[in-house]
C-alpha cells in the first residue's frame, strides 16, 4: 500500500508544506516565500519571518492537502524541519506539527533542514550511485558532505565565515541589486565580463575542504570605496554593475568547484549532488559539468523547486526515516544548530 507523508518547512523565510507518495512522487509543493517582506533589509529579519509563517502555516498546510487530494486521516505520518534555523520560525511549523500528530494520532517525524537538501538528490535519482559527494549551498549554509546512504551522511568541509547564498546577498546589496542577491547578480552577470576584477579565491591552504567567502565582499567593498573605505560609494553605470556581478559570481563558482574537485581528488565518490539555493545556479551547474573531474562522477543536479526550501524534501526524507522507524515525540524540540552544526 502507498504511503503519504505530509512534510512542512518553516527554518527560514519559506512557509512551505508538501504531500509526497512514498517518498518520490511530490503530489503537491506549496511555497509562500516571505522576499518581498525582508528585501528592504537585504537579509532575513527573524521577528518578521515568525510573524509571518504564523500567517501563513495553515493556509499553505490545506493548500499542499487539497492540491495532492489527501486528508489528514490519509497521512502515514508528518514530517517537519526542527533544526537547523531560526528558532522562532522552526516553532511555527513544528507546532503545527505537533498539534495535527496529536489530534490525528499520527507519528511526528523530526527532519534535520540540511540533512532534507541533501536527500532531494536521493529522490530524483533513487539509485544514485554511493558514495555521493554533495554541496549543500544557500543563503544560511555550505559544506561538503560524504553520503554513504540516504539519511546518512558525514560533513567533510564547511564554511568558516559566510554562506555562499549571503555573500552573494551582501554583494547583490553593495551593488544596488535586488535581494535576494543570488538571483539578481545572476541576470546582471549574463551581460557583464567576469575578467572586469580579479577577485581573491580563498583556498584556506593545499588541502582544506572548507570555504572562507567573507574576504570576497571585503574585496569588492575596498575596490568600490578604496582601501582605506575613504571615497564615498561609487555611482556606478549599469555596464559597470554588469562587469562587476559577473566577476563576482565567477568568484563564487570558482570556489565551489575548486573545492568539490579537491574532495573528488582526495576521496573516491561515485556521485556527485547538490542542493540548497546556490545549487540553483546555471554558471555553477555549467562548470561542474564542464569539469574534467566532477564529469567523471555521475552528477544529479535536482530540479531548482527541490534546491530552494521547500517542503518536499522534509517529507521525503521524513519517509525514509518513518519507514526505518524514526518517529520523534511530541517534546520534539527546535533547535538553531543541525546535526553537523550550522
Ligand atoms: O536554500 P535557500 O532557498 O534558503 C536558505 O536556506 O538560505 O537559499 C537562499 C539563498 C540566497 O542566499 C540566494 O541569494 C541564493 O540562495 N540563490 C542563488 C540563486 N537562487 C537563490 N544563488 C545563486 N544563484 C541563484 N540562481
Ligand atoms: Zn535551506
Amino acid at each position: 500500500m502507498s504511503s503519504l507523508v505530509l512534510g512542512i518547512e518553516s527554518s527560514c523565510d519559506e512557509t512551505a508544506a508538501a504531500v509526497v507518495r512514498d517518498g518520490r512522487e511530490i503530489l503537491s509543493n506549496a511555497v509562500h516565500s516571505q522576499i518581498s517582506l525582508h528585501e528592504r533589509f537585504h537579509g532575513v529579519v527573524p521577528e518578521i519571518a515568525s510573524r509571518s509563517h504564523l500567517q501563513r502555516i495553515l493556509p499553505i498546510i490545506r493548500s499542499a492537502l487539497s492540491e495532492a487530494h489527501c486528508r489528514v486521516e490519509d497521512l502515514a505520518a508528518i514530517a517537519v524541519t526542527h533544526r537547523p534555523g531560526m528558532i522562532g520560525s522552526l516553532l511555527v511549523g513544528l507546532s503545527a506539527a505537533k498539534s495535527l500528530a496529536l489530534f490525528f494520532d499520527k507519528p511526528l517525524i523530526g527532519v534535520d533542514h540540511i540533512q532534507a537538501h541533501l536527500h532531494a538528490a536521493f529522490m530524483c535519482e533513487p539509485e544514485l550511485p554511493l558514495p555521493c559527494l554533495a554541496l549543500v549551498a544557500s543563503g544560511g549554509h555550505t559544506a561538503l558532505y560524504r553520503m554513504a546512504a540516504p539519511a546518512r551522511s558525514e560533513r567533510i568541509g564547511r564554511t568558516r565565515d559566510d554562506a555562499a547564498g549571503e555573500a552573494l546577498d551582501k554583494a547583490a546589496a553593495l551593488l544596488g541589486l535586488p535581494y535576494p542577491g543570488g538571483p539578481s547578480i545572476q541576470d546582471s552577470a549574463r551581460s557583464g565580463d567576469a575578467s572586469s576584477l580579479r577577485l581573491p579565491r580563498p583556498m584556506l591552504g593545499p588541502d582544506s575542504l572548507d570555504f572562507s567567502f567573507s574576504g570576497l565582499k571585503t574585496a569588492l567593498l575596498y575596490h568600490l570605496r578604496g582601501s582605506g573605505l575613504s571615497r564615498p560609494m561609487p555611482e556606478l553605470s549599469a555596464d559597470q554593475v554588469c562587469d562587476l556581478a559577473a566577476a563576482y559570481q565567477a568568484a563564487v563558482v570558482d570556489i565551489l568547484v575548486k573545492k568539490l574537485r579537491r574532495a573528488a581528488e582526495q576521496h573516491a565518490f561515485a556521485s556527485l549532488a547538490i542542493g540548497g539555493g546556490v545549487a540553483r545556479n546555471v554558471l555553477l551547474r555549467q562548470e561542474l559539468t564542464e569539469d574534467p573531474v566532477l564529469s567523471q562522477l555521475k552528477q544529479v543536479f535536482p530540479e531548482p523547486a527541490l534546491c530552494s526550501d521547500n517542503g518536499a524534501m522534509i517529507a521525503g526524507l521524513g519517509h525514509e526515516l518513518w519507514r526505518s522507524g524514526q518517529a520523534s515525540g511530541l517534546d520534539l524540540e527546535a533547535m538553531a544548530t543541525g546535526q553537523t552544526g550550522r
